[in-house]
């Protein structure tokens, strides 16, 4: 390496044509703080661009992959694997309370704007050591997926459509300027982990395995800025069926004085910083005996989602039957299962796949809802259903609605579930157990 250069920056496009015209040397620079809200981010930047290796495009291109949003390739192909000397063995499943139980290794993966991506290691589950002055811990810059292994009755495992996990976790990534990555290469090591850890993914019917890949950044520093280190850790946990003595519809409360998200803001992505904020008004409602808080918006309160799940309504048109769920509009989180659901009505709608039970006359919306035509719906009978979608419960059906002081009765059939939501239920889960075959089940290998 040779110092060409050092001296002063007074821009970011200033060290970016620096970069472009030397990348075969090692420049050093300083850049004095500017006044303002610049002063927060000038650090981070300083530390970034201190060095640039002898001709190393790529790792060049790894310190601008935060700011461009680019996926970068890393995982050279060195997982190492450090396995347990004290392995845990997987406890009854009768006795599993969804996410208490976690299994013997974790993979993790270390990031830094100089080196881009490190050596993934699956290693023993255990304490993560960080910095107290972590901007984790202080600007929330945490991002997280939530997707199932599931084992079938010959004892095959797959994911079900984690394609789209790491399609979500690489926009949230980007949304809070976390690094972005090869979501191929990660897929591979999560399946590697799985593999590993395939003996505690329960054999009984419903149970699966929740995988929960999640990265947050490790720079120590006070001050708000992409940090220039980060850490993605997937942890696995075994998990038994979310209604296990059969489905339980719950009560929401449509809350007219709480938001979870807005036009501009997160919602559509999966921060840490969306969650907390909910625990409180959540606790709120279960007090006035609600399960979970409906989520709306604007002064004609749309609803958006359920809790931390996507949602849907049915209502009697006419002779046809309407499926509605809010557009992603950038409030709504883009669900996997919202989307699974969605495809499998629209395939029964133009006939490419005909789901039994499911009306002829049946219409499938990705359109604006309002409290007040749910209200109107209960009112003329026409409200068939409503219900949540997600990961953990896949569906969850919805007896009642508590807004503006009065309950709204949603009608739920005999078994907890509507007349909608079962039969497609029925599809999805069989897909995702492999009862039926489905490009949307992805096998995991060794
Ligand atoms: C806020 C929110 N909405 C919707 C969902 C459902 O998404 P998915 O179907 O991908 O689990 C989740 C769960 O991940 C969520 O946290």
């Amino acid at each position: 390496m040779s110092v060409i250069e050092s001296g002063s920056l007074h821009s970011y496009n200033a060290v970016r044509e620096i970069f472009e015209q030397y990348n075969d040397f090692l420049i050093t620079f300083t850049i004095p703080a500017p006044s303002g809200m610049f002063a927060f981010i000038w650090p981070a930047l300083c530390y970034n661009y201190k060095a640039i290796p002898n001709g190393r495009n790529d790792r060049r291109s790894r310190g601008f992959a935060q700011y461009s949003g680019k996926p970068t390739r890393y995982f050279p192909e060195h997982l190492q694997f450090i396995q347990t000397e004290k392995p845990g063995t997987p406890p009854p499943s009768k006795s599993l309370v969804f996410g208490h139980t976690f299994t013997n290794h974790m993979l993790t993966i270390p990031w830094s704007s100089l080196e881009g991506w490190g050596t993934p290691k699956i290693e023993p589950y255990g304490p993560l050591s960080l910095e107290p002055s972590s901007t984790v811990l202080h600007y929330a810059q945490t991002i997280f997926e939530g997707m199932k292994a599931y084992r079938d009755e010959h004892g095959k495992v797959t994911l079900f459509r984690p394609d789209m996990n790491m399609k979500r976790m690489n926009s949230s990534a980007a949304r809070v300027s976390l690094p972005t990555f090869d979501s191929d290469a990660l897929l591979q090591l999560i399946k590697k982990l799985i593999h590993i850890e395939r003996d505690w993914i329960p054999r009984e019917p419903g149970h699966s395995l929740y995988i929960r890949p999640t990265m947050i950044g490790t720079q120590k520093f006070i001050g708000i800025a992409p940090p220039s280190e980060a850490l993605l850790f997937v942890i696995c946990s075994p998990v038994g069926p979310y209604y296990p003595d059969g489905f339980k519809p719950i009560a929401l409360y449509a809350t007219t004085e709480y938001i979870r998200a807005a036009p501009g803001g997160t919602g559509a992505y999966k921060l840490g910083a969306n969650y907390a904020p909910a625990v409180m008004p959540q606790k709120q409602v279960a007090k006035m005996g609600y399960a979970q808080n409906l989520w709306l918006h604007g002064p004609e309160h749309y609803l958006t989602e359920v809790g931390t799940m996507n949602m849907f309504v049915v209502l009697k048109k006419g002779d046809a039957i309407e499926l509605v769920t809010p557009p992603l509009d950038g409030m709504i989180l883009p669900g996997v299962t919202r989307d699974s659901l969605l495809s499998l009505a629209r395939d029964h709608v133009s006939g490419t796949y005909k789901i039994p039970k499911l009306p002829e006359h049946f219409i499938v919306s990705e359109r604006p809802i309002t409290m007040k035509e749910v209200q109107e719906a209960e009112a003329s009978g026409n409200l068939v259903e409503l219900f949540g979608s997600g990961t953990a419960a896949i569906i969850s059906p919805v007896n009642r609605i508590g807004y503006l002081g009065k309950d709204i009765h949603v009608p739920t059939g005999e078994d907890g579930m509507g007349p909608i939501s079962r039969p497609i239920w029925t599809e999805l889960v069989g897909r995702q157990m492999g009862t039926i075959p489905s490009d949307w089940s992805v096998p995991v290998t060794a």
